[in-house]
């Protein structure tokens, strides 16, 4: 039978998730793909604490050249998330032509083109849809069955910290900083939690979903953001009395080939669907001139579901691995053509 070895690069809560979904659905893969998915070895620089999931058998490292380097390596997962030196070992994992599923929103956000052409000149792919949206296969989506759409709005709700947040402060009155806290504790903030409650990572989001929807690259600094931090619960309560939900929102929208972008709180009638998206939800709604609207809804960060989205790469690239590069890794452009900008 093929076997096919992976490397990890970061063991946090979603590098966790990985290794645990990789054992516990083990026979399931190698039934679904006829492959033998087998992850060699994870990086990190601490190798010593226990993450609650069985390493037997994983050689655990701090050296991520050996790992990078290594010739029965053909799958690299990146999940140590930011910029450097993420951006470096996935630069150097397609140099040694593996294919690189990541989660990190916020390196595709911003070296994502260069990322994508390094891919394509050695002839591997980049896949990421844990980068959008955590167990949501919204990037699937929009790269596959809805491809022959031309977009004309995205937006929704793709911070799981902040929309749990929200919530909390909504639904039990709780306090901003300590639902952070149980944010974190349960796995869904960033390593650096001000990019979640400053918009931030949904901006990066924003930029990755913009990219495959409108076929552009947007510079991060063209969006404008405001993240959760100036929301108190008087704010809350005041919408609460109008018949409003505050959420944080991502927007994008295409008008007459020019892209409106921005996030930020955002007042939402109670009897809209996107008020309804409580906890760690996301959701994202799209409009294509074909399908209309349509939405996406599910588990927008933590351990389970984004490891759910990472495997779903692993298992789609073993699928194609042998049949040839597909073109998922390029951006489906037609920028210069005019769309309807319906109504969100
Ligand atoms: N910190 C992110 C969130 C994780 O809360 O949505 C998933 O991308």
């Amino acid at each position: 039978m093929k076997e096919i070895k992976i490397g990890l690069l970061g063991f946090g809560t979603i590098g966790a998730g990985v290794v645990k979904l990789l054992a516990a659905n083990s026979a399931l893969l190698t039934e679904k793909t006829g492959t033998r998915i087998s992850l060699k070895s994870i990086v990190d620089l601490d190798i010593t604490t226990d993450r609650g999931v069985s390493t037997e058998g994983i050689v655990l490292t701090r050296n991520a050249e050996e790992v990078l380097t290594d010739p029965e390596i053909s799958i690299i997962i990146e999940l140590i998330g930011g910029y450097e030196p993420a951006r470096s070992f996935v630069l150097k994992a397609i140099s040694h032509g593996k294919h690189v599923v990541t989660a990190n929103k916020a390196l595709l956000a911003v070296h994502g083109e260069e990322i994508y052409a390094a891919a394509k000149a050695n002839g591997v792919e980049v896949l990421f849809e844990a980068a959008v949206g955590g167990g949501i296969p919204v990037l699937s989506a929009i790269k596959g069955n809805l491809a022959g759409n031309r977009f004309s709005t995205v937006l929704g709700i793709v911070n799981g910290t902040c929309n749990y947040i929200l919530t909390r402060m909504t639904h039990d009155g709780a306090d901003f900083s300590e639902v952070l806290k149980s944010a974190q504790e349960l796995g869904y903030a960033e390593a650096d939690p001000t990019f979640d409650i400053e918009g931030v990572d949904t901006a990066h989001k924003l930029c990755i979903l913009l990219s495959l929807c409108f076929g552009t690259k947007i510079d991060l600094k063209d969006i404008y953001s405001e993240g959760i931090t100036s929301i108190s619960s008087e704010d809350v309560d005041f919408a609460k009395s109008f018949g409003y939900r505050i959420k944080l929102l991502a927007i994008g929208k295409m008008d007459g080939g020019q892209i409106e972008a921005r996030v930020h709180p955002t007042m939402i009638p109670i009897d809209y669907p996107l008020a309804d998206v409580h906890g760690v939800f996301n959701a994202i709604r799209l409009t294509g001139d074909f399908i209309g609207p349509v939405m996406f809804y599910g588990r927008g960060a933590g351990m389970d579901a984004t490891a759910s989205a990472v495997v779903g790469d692993v298992i789609d690239l073993s699928r194609n691995m042998g049949v040839g590069i597909s073109r998922r890794c390029a951006p489906l452009g037609y920028l210069d053509e005019k769309v309807s900008n319906l109504p969100i």
